[in-house]
Parts: structure tokens; sequence; C-alpha cells
């Protein structure tokens, strides 16, 4: 029931904690680097989410008895959350399932026991692992297993699931997929069935869009200077993470290549073996409309510009200019860059 938190060190120094700075933990789990970023500082407070109100309250039970002045809790998807006019001086969000969700085997999230194919993050939402694995057809389980799960045996899988269904238990789904793929893989590195449990996971709780909705609002909860850090288990996400950092107009990307654990924390945590940490920076332009951006030239442009001002032809700048009203705001439009 002891969750570890992955990359704690690198995240901690990333964020640049400020005193008297607020933070928002997206995915406050076991509260692990919430407590790490409330003790760097005296007067640092947190606001903590997590989508799982059994995990919401351990976190409570365990950073209160500590903090209690400095915290506050949010219960939901951190997609659909509101800061209501508040800016960060810093964001985390730390993806995936924590310990008590793994150990806890009614949750269904784990094939190491068996219990109902259930693997909701939030127990009041209505589709559950059994809901997918017993309705969706075949071709829809095996995109699901592909897309989601990387899983080059998504036919046969979906196949086997689908002439052995009903399957109730998390264990009875292991052994399924265990027998749909060849004997080799059935004793490999990894457990036959963890992607599909990845994709499973995934699809129940809707984790892909919900990241990449947090992410397009997230940097506008940012004060200029604040920091976002977003820890991934596996290449879904961290694609995601990669494009919404370099896309997003308001972040400075501070990690070219991901961060990695360094030897000791994979010797002493196994399951940070695929943690990657990705960082940016909120710039310091305060809004995103084009009004507020800066309008500069490079000076490449400004020297075509004039010489193109020179040119004596029907379909010269000099001319179009004085003829037409759009070409002045074309010229406009290309003049605005982002500085
Ligand atoms: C890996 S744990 C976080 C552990 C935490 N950083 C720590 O150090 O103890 C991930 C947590 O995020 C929560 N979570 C995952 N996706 C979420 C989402 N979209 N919205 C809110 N919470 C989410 C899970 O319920 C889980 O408790």
């Amino acid at each position: 029931m002891n969750h570890i938190s992955v990359l704690s060190r690198e995240l901690i120094a990333g964020l640049n904690i400020v005193p008297g700075g607020l933070y928002l933990d997206a995915t406050v789990g076991n509260g692990g680097h919430s407590k790490l970023i409330l003790a760097a500082h005296s007067n640092v407070s947190v606001i903590g989410i997590d989508r799982d109100l059994e995990v919401l309250s351990i976190a409570k039970t365990r950073l209160f008895s500590y903090y209690p002045q400095r915290l506050q809790f949010w219960h939901g998807n951190f997609a659909n959350y509101e800061p209501n006019g508040l800016l960060f001086d810093g964001i985390i969000a730390d993806l995936g399932v924590s310990s008590p969700q793994l150990d806890i085997a009614e949750r269904g999230f784990s094939f190491r026991h068996s219990a109902p194919l259930d693997m909701r993050m939030d127990r009041s939402q209505l589709l559950t692992a059994a809901e997918i694995i017993n309705h969706w057809d075949e071709n829809k389980l095996a995109d699901l297993f592909f897309h989601y799960g990387e899983e080059r045996f998504s036919r046969r899988i979906a196949k086997r699931i689908v002439q052995q269904r009903p399957l109730q238990t998390t264990t009875q789904l292991a052994e399924a997929i265990a027998r749909s793929v060849p004997p080799k893989y059935r004793h490999g590195r990894i457990h036959p069935a963890t992607r599909v449990f990845q994709a499973l996971r995934i699809a129940v709780n809707e984790e892909l869009s919900s990241l990449e909705k947090f992410l397009e609002r997230a940097p506008y909860w940012l004060k200029p200077g604040g920091r976002i850090g977003i820890i991934s288990f596996h290449s879904l996400e961290d694609r995601i993470v990669k494009q919404k950092f370099r896309h997003s107009e308001l972040l400075e990307v501070l990690t070219k290549k991901p961060i990695v654990p360094q030897a000791d924390e994979l010797q002493e945590n196994p399951r940070s073996r695929s943690a990657k940490l990705r960082l940016a920076q909120r710039n310091s332009y305060q809004s995103s409309s084009m009004g507020n951006r800066r309008v500069t030239a490079s000076p490449l442009l400004r020297v075509a510009l004039y010489l193109s001002f020179l040119v004596d032809s029907p379909l010269s700048p000099k001319s179009c200019l004085s003829q037409s009203p759009i070409f002045l705001s074309f010229i406009n439009l290309i003049y605005i860059t982002k500085g």
C-alpha cells in the first residue's frame, strides 16, 4: 500500500519552488509529491486533485496531520478542474495509478489478484472494464488493444475473449490472454496481459482525452514564470505531453529530452523504470489572443518587404498597395510573429 513517488528529486528541483508559492498537484494520489512541495518552504500551499475518492481520503489523512493550514483538496477529473481565477506558481501531474489502487484487489486494476473487472478510478462512473470486455464487438476490442496497449497480438486476443465471454474476473481475463499468445510470450519479461490491462484502464478512465484537455487548459492557470511538470508512464502519454508542451503558445519547453530515473531510483523502485518527466515554463505573455502578441518582423522579412516595394510592376506590393486595403491587412498578418 506504500506508494513510492517517482522522479521526486528531479520534479522538485525542476519546479523551482518559490517561498509563499501556490501549487496544484493534479494527481495527489498518496500525497508523496505534495508533501515534498509543502516541505520545500514554510509558507507554500498546495491544492491536491484526485478523481479517486478513496485515494483522496488517504492523501487527506496523510497530509493534514503535517500541513493543515496549507492544503485544499478537490475531487474530480483534472481535465474538469476550474481554478476560479487562481494562478499557480507550479502545476504537477504524475499520471497513472497509485499503489492503493493496484493493491486493493477489488478495484480490479491488477491481474495479480482475482477481482471483478472494474478499473474505474472514479467509482461513481458507469463504464467498467467488464462492460468493455463483455459487450464491445471483436473488432473494437482488437483496435483498443492495438492502439492503447500497442499489443501486437490484439486480433487473436480479441477473438479468444469473444469466444470465452462472459469473463467476470481479472484472472479469468489474464488467463484468456495468456492462452491467446504464442507460448514463448507467455513467460516473457512482462506478463502477456500487461498491455491489454493498460489499454482497458486507459479506455475505462478516458485517460488520454483527459490528459489532452488538461494540458490545453493548465498553461493558462500558471503565473508568468510558473512551471509545469508531468510524469508519464507509457509512450502514448509521453507523446501527448511532448506535443502539447511544444505547441502551447504559453509554454517554453525546459526539457528537450524527458528526464528519466537514475540508477539508484531504478534499484529502489522498479516501478519507476518507464517514468518520464517533462517540464515547461509559462512565458511572460499575458494572453494568447493575437492582440497581445508581440508584433515584430524578422530582419530577413523586413529586408524582403523593403526590396519588394522598390520593384515597379503591376503585381508588386507597391502597386497593389494603392489598390487594395486587403493587401494591407495581409502585410499586417505577416508582421505578426510569435516573439
Ligand atoms: C501515480 S498516482 C500519484 C501519486 C502521487 N504523485 C504521490 O506521490 O503519491 C496517480 C493518481 O492520479 C489519479 N488520477 C489519474 N488520472 C486522473 C485524472 N484525470 N484526474 C484526477 N486524478 C487522476 C489517480 O487516481 C491516482 O491516485
